[in-house]
């Protein structure tokens, strides 16, 4: 039977307000992952930094893509206050009462509200970190969470999303052309390439200050079922890129700064030439993060197959056609592997 447990409402959710202690839970070994929270990179390689006013910024972008399959921007084109915003209306949401919080809750097969990472059902421990996720209008968990004064949270949420889908769009036509796609080789991103029908959430995601964080994950380790991710941290570290040869490599915060990853689906655009790339979120003792993702991905219905120009004699496809939906089941099957099950045998 089910025992209710002093530091969880209910459903897991642990009161990150008054918890003092590690709950068994929580506590991971190498066992539950193969890399460990406490495992470091000791290399000195970092991500890249590109400014986008650069004029070599497609190539920069392209190169980072190929390489590292992350990297993070300047001078994107986002105000800092309307980052500064988002960082608030975050950070008061999180604050809440639990009991406020669970107003919003997460129903369990939907999509958006509060609750543990969505992920945590693919691993055997718990995570330290709870998450708000929009995907569509805001306004009825904004309503359950806020009576009163939803508006302001809608409008900086509103306001949010259609900077970053700007950004987005501009980000993987970069990227593209980066590979030699013009905008006529992609015929569902529209004939203006602005993707219309366009898939996109926002993902908060919040790690409370950590009494033991070598045995505690804020977010295991996942690639995102997106074509990309652009996302925000406030100034505490805790987000790392797994890179080959180097293990586990922190992205520092850069004040102002975004950090632009590949999801699964644009590496199966790019017939793998732009991996997407497992990253993660340690926490720490002291401080309380703070994350925001922009989760951006095709029309849901829209087929998405290795590009035509990129495949010939010499580069068979890799991957066989899947819409978004077709691959969100099959991650919710296989997870970390899904990419490898969607892999065409050649
Ligand atoms: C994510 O992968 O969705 C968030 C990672 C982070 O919080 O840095
Ligand atoms: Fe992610």
């Amino acid at each position: 039977a089910f025992i209710a447990h002093p530091v969880y409402s209910n459903h897991n959710h642990l009161d990150f307000n008054s918890i003092k202690e590690l709950p068994e839970s929580h506590a991971w070994t190498s066992l539950d992952d193969q890399n460990p929270p406490g495992s470091h990179s000791c290399g000195a390689d970092s991500v890249p930094v590109i400014d986008l006013n650069d004029q070599n910024a497609p190539d920069l972008v392209g190169h980072a893509c190929k390489t590292w399959g992350v990297f993070q921007v300047t001078n994107h084109g986002i105000k800092k206050s309307l980052l500064d915003d988002i960082e608030a209306k975050g950070k008061g949401l999180f604050s809440l009462p639990i009991q406020q919080k669970l107003r919003a809750a997460r129903l369990p097969n939907g999509i958006s509200g509060y609750g543990v990472a969505r992920i945590s059902s693919f691993f055997p421990k718990l995570m330290w970190s709870e998450g708000f996720t929009i995907f569509g209008s805001p306004i009825e968990h904004a309503r359950q969470l806020w009576p009163q004064d939803y508006t302001q949270f809608c409008n900086v949420i509103e306001e949010y999303e259609k900077e970053m889908q700007e950004l987005a769009r501009r980000l993987i036509w970069l990227m593209l052309g980066s590979l030699g796609i013009a905008k006529e080789d992609v015929k569902w991103a529209g004939p203006k390439g602005d993707f219309k029908g366009a898939g996109a959430a926002i993902q908060m995601n919040s790690y409370p200050a950590c009494p033991d964080p070598d045995r505690a994950m804020g977010l295991a380790a996942h690639t995102d079922s997106t074509l990309l991710t652009i996302l925000y941290q406030n100034n505490t570290s805790g987000l790392q890129v797994l890179r080959d040869g180097s293990g586990w490599v922190t992205v520092p915060p850069i004040p102002g700064a975004l950090v632009v990853n590949i999801g699964d689906l644009l590496h199966i655009l790019s017939n793998g030439s732009y991996p997407s790339v497992l990253h993660r979120a340690v926490v720490n003792r002291t401080q309380h993060r703070l994350s925001v993702a922009y989760l951006y991905g095709p029309p849901s219905n829209v087929q998405i197959s290795p590009l035509s120009k990129l495949v010939g004699p010499t580069h068979p496809p890799l991957y066989r056609p899947v819409t978004w939906t077709e691959y969100l089941g099959t991650k919710a099957k296989h997870f970390n592997k899904a990419l490898s099950s969607v892999r065409l045998c050649i």
